[in-house]
């Protein structure tokens, strides 16, 4: 009986910590946006639903040379397809960055992406 509320405790920590994940929003929100930097690039990437296919583009930034990114987002917006966003090249600090975005099979995605920085 001692353990057993532990346990229990630990299970139910599980439960909840798991149904926040799969809650979540695969968006992307790295760096910070600090005064004097400006928007250098604002855009939707979007793509219908296709049966039964994973679609994905990769969204590329090009700065100039002295170009430097200081944050950069990428949120999903309208309906809720569980796609995914993610960093694949430059970042923050870097003056690109190409942001790969994915679909969930069979559905598509709609993002608005934004990249700070001067
Ligand atoms: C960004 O730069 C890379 C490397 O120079 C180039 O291959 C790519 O076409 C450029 N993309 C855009 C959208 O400017
Ligand atoms: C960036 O994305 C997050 C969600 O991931 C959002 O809450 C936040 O307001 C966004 N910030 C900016 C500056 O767009
Ligand atoms: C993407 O989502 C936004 C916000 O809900 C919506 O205004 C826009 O029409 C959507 N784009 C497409 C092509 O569905
Ligand atoms: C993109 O950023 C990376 C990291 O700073 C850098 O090594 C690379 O040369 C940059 N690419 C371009 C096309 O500027």
């Amino acid at each position: 009986m001692k353990f057993l509320i532990p346990v229990l405790l630990l299970a139910l920590a599980a439960v909840s910590y798991s149904s926040v994940l799969s809650t979540a929003r695969n968006n992307v929100n790295v760096g910070i946006v600090r005064p004097g930097d400006r928007l250098l690039r604002s855009a939707t990437v979007y793509k219908p639903p296709r049966a039964n296919t994973i679609q994905y583009e990769d969204f590329v930034f090009n700065g100039s040379r002295n170009t430097r990114i200081s944050a950069i987002n990428a949120t999903e917006i309208g309906v809720r397809q569980f796609p995914s966003a993610y960093i694949l090249r430059g970042g923050v600090g870097a003056n690109n960055v190409t942001i790969r975005v994915q679909s969930a099979r069979g559905r598509g995605y709609n993002y608005s992406i934004r990249i700070y920085g001067r």
